[in-house]
């Protein structure tokens, strides 16, 4: 909704989380200073920081914080300092108890070539040319939320299931963002051997029948992951459950280049969270080298979807673009001849660009 004054959470996390999320700030106050709107930023831990904190990576206070905002934003979570944890200890945990919390099924994953940047993707230019997919992924369900689920000593298990109202607002929020593009779903699943997938099939295709204007087809997980690569350019919306949609955009990032540029949207029924696909790389923190767009991408997202500020958002889509057509590149994604800059750097460009 379209206010003068809007509360933010803000959630920097660990690893490069609070460098890119700095920049994502800056970018931010820009377009609030320009448009004549205000924002108050709320700070919040979760993941490994609120672990040290709080002995817990989603603090009750956290969650409160996110409740009461307009949106969420949050940068990365995660190290491997934590990886003998059990899973509920862990800074994951933390990531997946805000989408359950929330109610954010819905995740939103565009990935989109920026032409000025075709040559840093691994694959050929004319594979990758003019590549502008989402990815609709199921957030709160599947195989990171099905029970039974457990740990022993002989085994280790989780559950795969689907209810119908899971699926059914999954797929419509997959056709409703086609309408809105180039009209046609590709649902992605396991039927040819899962129950589970075999009943997403079923539920996509009735929602389907409301959708009459939108093409419809089903792939198998193996054969979409294969078609990425092979021809990108096929899909529009890729509709998949949870872990699928996890894999598979990690995927879809690098056709573009880099996994630091894509950005994020979790939808639900409240506030919604906006955080870049990438993780928080502890290998290159605290060294001001990442790469901060798939962040200030989120903050445009945010614009959309939760400000209801598209001129607002394509401004900063818009400055991101500028920035890498002058030849500005974070290592992550430079070539020979680019001009080489920090984190920092990359923020106050952007900021500049607007
Ligand atoms: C993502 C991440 C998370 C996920 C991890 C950090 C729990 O990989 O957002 O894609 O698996 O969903
Ligand atoms: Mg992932």
């Amino acid at each position: 909704m379209k206010k003068e004054r809007y509360t933010i959470a803000v959630l920097p996390g660990d690893g490069i989380g609070p460098e890119v999320m700095a920049e994502a700030l800056k970018v931010l106050q820009a377009v609030a200073l320009k448009n004549r709107f205000q924002v108050q930023l709320n700070q919040a831990d979760v993941g490994g920081v609120a672990i040290e904190k709080f002995n817990t990576p989603l603090p009750a206070s956290t969650l409160q914080t996110c409740r009461q905002a307009d949106a969420v934003l949050l940068a990365a979570i995660g190290h491997p300092r934590y990886d003998s944890l059990p899973s509920d200890k862990r800074p994951e945990k933390g990531l997946l108890g805000l989408r359950a919390e929330l109610g954010l099924y819905a995740n939103l994953r565009p990935a989109k070539i920026y032409p000025s940047l075709i040559g840093a993707s691994t694959l050929k230019e004319e594979v990758v040319r003019d590549i502008d997919l989402l990815i609709v992924r199921e957030l709160t369900g599947g195989l990171y939320f099905g029970e039974p689920r457990g740990l022993q000593q002989e085994m280790g298990f989780n559950t795969m299931v689907y209810r119908r109202h899971e699926v059914e607002r999954i797929a419509q929020t997959a056709f409703e963002a086609a309408a809105r593009r180039g009209k046609k779903v590709t649902s992605v699943d396991k039927a040819n051997v899962l129950e589970v997938s075999q009943f997403w099939r079923k539920i996509v295709l009735q929602v389907a029948a409301r959708y009459p204007d939108i093409a419809l087809d089903h792939y198998y997980v193996d054969n979409c992951a294969m078609q990425l690569v092979r021809n990108p350019r096929q899909f529009d919306v890729i509709l998949t459950e949870n872990l699928f949609g996890d894999i598979l955009s990690d995927e879809a990032s690098m056709l573009t280049g880099s996994l630091g540029m894509l950005p994020s949207a979790s939808l639900g029924t409240g506030s919604a969270m906006y955080e870049p696909v990438h993780g928080s790389a502890p290998d290159i923190a605290g060294k001001n080298i990442a790469n901060p767009i798939a962040m200030i991408a989120s903050v445009a997202m945010m614009l959309r979807y939760s400000f209801d500020r598209s001129q607002e958002a394509e401004g900063v889509e818009t400055a991101i673009s500028r920035v890498l057509e002058a030849g500005y590149r974070t290592r992550d994604i430079a070539a020979e001849g680019d001009r080489v800059v920090s984190t920092s750097e990359m923020g106050a460009l952007i900021t500049e660009a607007l």
